[in-house]
């Protein structure tokens, strides 16, 4: 055991009470943000004059040398040490002695950790954000193909009015959109650095703080040191959005599951990204779209746990925020997971354009469009939709659909009915005439698309 904090104690800590408290299991994720931070952190201390320019280059040399050998495996990361903070102080006063006694001055663990958590999250706001939008480039590319690929729409699981696939695509594209907004928004409200709020109340040292923030790329120091070291709000935001991320992706996976199934077989997964059977041969199945549904339910967990840990703790750092770790970085690596898997499986999946555009033909998809034909022939709507549900059921009785039936079929059930309601009830009409924005209408998708290629662009 090397402990950062010996001298007050009488006693070796009991060997269970260490392994409960230690968090180099874990903590060792943050060795580069713990050095980066480290690094900044004594080249302010040289810049006020607190260590010489000597002590500063020989620390900076020694912290460079322990991330090496770290990440390459010749200095192992053991339990030995408490965390990860002790891990790299104990290593650097073994290489270079008295001056690495220096570095920790006018600093704590507790600002330590609260930094190196947040630059760790910070990173990974980016390269969730870098995620989406290779994800948003690939949903945009499957609607650019697609704007007259018919398909059902459905309100209830059943079939409601038809569309096509680039305006189902679309409404994904807003989901992940937004949750690129979201990734902003915590980037915007968390880019201030908690260096130098000690352990609490902030230090005695001529510190640098706006400097610290500067070389660690932080809009500005944090304003109170208490909340620094005790803010977790921006982990918390984090894991929300994620949990957002997945709950879209997870409805995604729904969708693609059903339109996998045998009864529908609008898509078909591409072999690398399915998986067989063990017993039955002819199996082929959507695993990657069940995992990632799947996984959602640990990420929610994640936000759960952080959400309870912090509920009830008084100012400022307690040791329960040690929990803050383990879950978010589960959660944080399944969705980037799940991100690049889904994404790989969308671009390479395959579309059955004919059994799609045959089912958004069946199940009365045009009924409303039947209805809207009586509307303009002077029908009020009320009337016009008690007409078209006779019609349905009399379509129903005989197993045909509307625009199967013979014009005197039509007439026999209102006289309003014309040789032009064919072309009124067409899948492309029901499709093209739905023109205000946000409608699947090739003219209104149009404009959204070219929306969304300047929002890609930028
Ligand atoms: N391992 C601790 C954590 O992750 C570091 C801070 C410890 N500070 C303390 N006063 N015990 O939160």
């Amino acid at each position: 055991m090397a402990q950062l904090w010996g001298g007050r104690f009488t006693k070796e800590t009991d060997q269970m009470v260490y392994d409960f408290n230690a968090s180099i299991l874990f903590d060792q994720k943050l060795i580069e943000e713990d050095i980066t931070g480290s690094k900044a952190h004594v080249t302010m201390l040289c810049k006020q004059g607190i260590v010489t320019e000597k002590e500063k280059t020989q620390i900076i040399k020694g912290l460079e040398s322990i991330l090496k050998d770290a990440l390459d495996g010749t200095l192992p990361i053991t339990t030995q040490y408490e965390d990860v903070h002790s891990f790299v102080e104990a290593n650097l006063i073994d290489r270079i002695g008295d001056a690495g006694k220096k570095l920790h001055t006018g600093r704590s663990r507790n600002d330590q950790v609260a930094l190196d958590m947040r630059m760790y999250v910070r990173k990974h706001v980016k390269e969730t954000d870098a995620l989406l939008k290779q994800l948003l480039e690939v949903i945009l590319k499957t609607m650019e193909a697609n704007l007259d690929t018919y398909m059902p729409g459905f309100t209830h699981l059943q079939k409601a009015q038809p569309t096509t696939l680039a305006h189902h695509y679309g409404a994904y594209f807003e989901m992940f959109k937004r949750d690129r907004g979201r990734m902003q928004d915590i980037y915007e409200r968390m880019n201030y650095c908690p260096l130098g709020a000690g352990a609490l109340a902030g230090t005695t040292y001529p510190l640098d703080r706006d400097y610290t923030a500067e070389l660690l790329g932080f809009y500005g120091p944090t304003l109170n040191s208490m909340d620094s070291v005790s803010d977790r709000d921006y982990v918390i935001e984090f894991l929300s959005a994620l949990s957002m991320i997945m709950m879209h992706l997870s409805r995604f996976c729904e969708e693609i599951i059903i339109w996998n199934s045998n009864e529908y077989q609008f898509v078909e997964i591409d072999d690398a990204y399915s998986t067989g059977s063990s017993i039955m041969p002819q199996k082929k199945n959507p695993d990657i779209a069940e995992l990632v549904r799947g996984k959602t339910g640990r990420v929610y967990g994640a936000l759960m746990s952080m959400l309870t840990t912090m509920k009830g703790l008084p100012l400022a750092y307690n040791k329960d925020m040690q929990e803050d770790k383990e879950m978010t970085f589960d959660a944080i690596e399944n969705v980037e997971n799940c991100l690049v898997l889904f994404t790989g499986m969308l671009a390479s999946m395959k579309f059955r354009k004919d059994v799609m555009a045959k089912s958004a033909m069946n199940g009365f998809t045009n009924a409303t469009d039947a209805a809207d034909y009586l509307v303009m022939k002077g029908v009020p709507f009320r009337d016009a939709h008690g007409i078209i549900g006779r019609l349905v059921l009399y379509c129903i009785e005989k197993n045909t659909c509307i625009d199967a039936l013979s014009l005197e079929e039509l007439q026999a059930i209102s006289d309003k009915f014309e040789a032009d309601i064919y072309d009124a009830v067409s899948l492309e009409t029901c499709v093209n005439k739905r023109l205000t924005i946000g409608a699947p209408g090739p003219d209104a998708m149009k404009q959204v698309l070219m929306l969304h290629k300047a929002y890609l662009k930028d």
